[in-house]
C-alpha cells in the first residue's frame, strides 16, 4: 500500500499527533504529515508541529463554536487537497465534522474518542465514564460518519478505573492508550487489510 498521507486537525495539546509523528520517525508507521490544522489560535500542537517542521496553520472557523461548516470547512477541504492528503485525522479537535469534508475524503476522516464507544460519546468521556461508575474506561479510534462518535470501529483499548481516581488521573491513564490505539488504527489503514462491512471493521 501507498505510504498515508495525513492532515491533522487538532485543538488542543496535540499528544496524539505526537505520537503518531513519533511513530512514523521511529519507522513503525508508513506514513507522512502533509499539513496540521488547528481552530484555537497559539494551541500547542502548532508548536509541536513546529518542532518537526511539519506545516501548520491556524483555521479560522467563525462563526461556528461546535462544528466545522460553510467558508471554512470549504477552505479546510482546499488547504488538504492542495497538500496532497488523502486520510483526515482527528487529533483533539473539538468541532463536529460535516458531511462535506466526510464526502470529500470518504471513508478517511478518522477520529479518536476518550471512551468505550458507544458509551459516553461527545464532551469529555472520561469524566462521564467516571460520574457513572464505571470500572472500567478507555479510548476508540473509529472512522467518522455523519453522527457524533458514532462511526465504525477500529481499535478501542481498555483501562481499569481506580477508586482514587480524579478525571485528571484517569484521563491521563486513558492518554497512554490513545498514543498506543491512534498509530496501531493508521497502521491497518496503511496495510489496506481491512474492510467496512456495515458497522463492523473486518481486520485482516
Ligand atoms: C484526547 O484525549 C482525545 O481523545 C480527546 O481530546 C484529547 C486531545 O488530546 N478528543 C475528544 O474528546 C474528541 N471528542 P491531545 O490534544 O493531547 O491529542
Amino acid at each position: 500500500m501507498a505510504k498515508l498521507k495525513l492532515g491533522i486537525l487538532g485543538s488542543g495539546s496535540g499528544s496524539n499527533m505526537q505520537s503518531i509523528v513519533d511513530a512514523i520517525e521511529a519507522g513503525t508507521l508508513d506514513a507522512e504529515v502533509k499539513i496540521v490544522l488547528t481552530d484555537v489560535p497559539g494551541a500547542k500542537i502548532l508548536d509541536r508541529a513546529a518542532k518537526h517542521s511539519l506545516e501548520a496553520t491556524y483555521l479560522d472557523c467563525a462563526p461556528w463554536k461546535t462544528k466545522l461548516e460553510g467558508p471554512a470547512e470549504d477552505r479546510c477541504i482546499e488547504i488538504m487537497k492542495a497538500a496532497g492528503v488523502d486520510t483526515v485525522v482527528l487529533a483533539g479537535f473539538m468541532r463536529i465534522v460535516k458531511p462535506k469534508l466526510l464526502a470529500a475524503f470518504p471513508n478517511r476522516v478518522i477520529n479518536i474518542h476518550p471512551a468505550i464507544l458507544p458509551s459516553f460519546p461527545g464532551v469529555h468521556g472520561w469524566t462521564q465514564a467516571l460520574d457513572y461508575g464505571c470500572k472500567v474506561a478507555g479510548v476508540t479510534v473509529h472512522f467518522v460518519d455523519a453522527g457524533t462518535d458514532s462511526g465504525p470501529i477500529i481499535v478501542q483499548k481498555t483501562v481499569p478505573v481506580m477508586e482514587d481516581d480524579t478525571p485528571e488521573t484517569l484521563h491521563a491513564r486513558i492518554q497512554v492508550q490513545e498514543h498506543i490505539a491512534y498509530p496501531e488504527a493508521l497502521n491497518i489503514i496503511a496495510s489496506g487489510k481491512y474492510r467496512i462491512e456495515g458497522r463492523r471493521v473486518r481486520i485482516g
